[in-house]
């Protein structure tokens, strides 16, 4: 008695506290254009004077839509990527609810690529990185980035944990999602595209990643890189 009484308490812990999980080799695939469906991943507070997200993606579409967006209380543009902005190839690229925008990537339909953002608050430059090649550098922000913050894929906050939009939603697959604290150098970023020896995120994971899927999201196998 005393023993089943312990396993139920054991499975519903599990259940409740989301461990974090190792996504090696694995994909989130968002199957649907839908202003409901996104993955939501847990970080503890933020206190950054620095930052890089790198993430892999592969889509067939060719509007705008969000790829990372990070957000804390009252300020729903903290850290995010918004691609095909106003044109294809074209990224909106926010820190602390500065906008900036980078042109000219040559992002490719049905094709796993690499995209990273980096920031640092000592010269408030931002850069955007596509297959490891940098683009040009611009200023966004030299506030630090602070606060508790609500993370999501799939979906582009507009408020703190909502505000999201049909139009910015992403339909494809995402994968290898790291956040470090400080701007990875340019051989960091060209073998994290790789996929040769990089250091794991020290903000987020993609091996040890603490997430809930809402919606209609699926954790898959990655499937692999296209010959081409
Ligand atoms: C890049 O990866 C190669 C091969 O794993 C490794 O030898 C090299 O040290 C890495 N470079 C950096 C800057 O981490």
């Amino acid at each position: 008695m005393v023993l089943i009484i312990a396993f139920l308490l054991m499975t519903l812990g599990k259940l409740i506290t989301c461990a974090p999980q190792d996504l090696s080799g694995k994909m989130f695939t968002f199957p649907q254009k839908t202003d409901t469906a996104y993955v939501k991943i847990t970080t503890p507070n933020l206190q950054l004077g620095a930052a890089t997200v790198c993430l892999r993606f592969f889509t067939d579409i060719t509007r705008a839509y969000g790829l990372f967006s990070l957000a804390t209380p009252g300020h729903p543009d903290s850290f995010h990527f918004v691609a095909n902005r106003y044109q294809i190839g074209s990224v909106q690229f926010a820190v602390g609810d500065v906008f900036s925008y980078f042109y000219g990537h040559s992002f490719k339909l049905n094709a796993w690529q690499s995209v990273c953002g980096t920031w640092n608050a000592n010269t408030g430059l931002t850069q955007f990185w596509h297959n490891g090649n940098p683009g040009s550098r611009r200023f966004t922000t030299t506030s630090h980035l602070t606060g508790a913050p609500f993370i999501t894929l799939g979906q582009e906050q507009d408020t703190y944990g909502g505000g999201y939009d049909l139009y910015y939603s992403f339909v494809g697959m995402i994968s290898d999602l790291h956040m470090w604290d400080y701007v990875l150098t340019p051989d960091q970023i060209k073998n994290y595209s790789y996929k040769l020896t990089f250091p794991s995120g020290n903000v987020l994971n993609w091996a040890a990643l603490d997430f809930q899927v809402k919606g209609r999201v699926l954790v898959e196998d990655e499937q692999k890189h296209s010959f081409k």
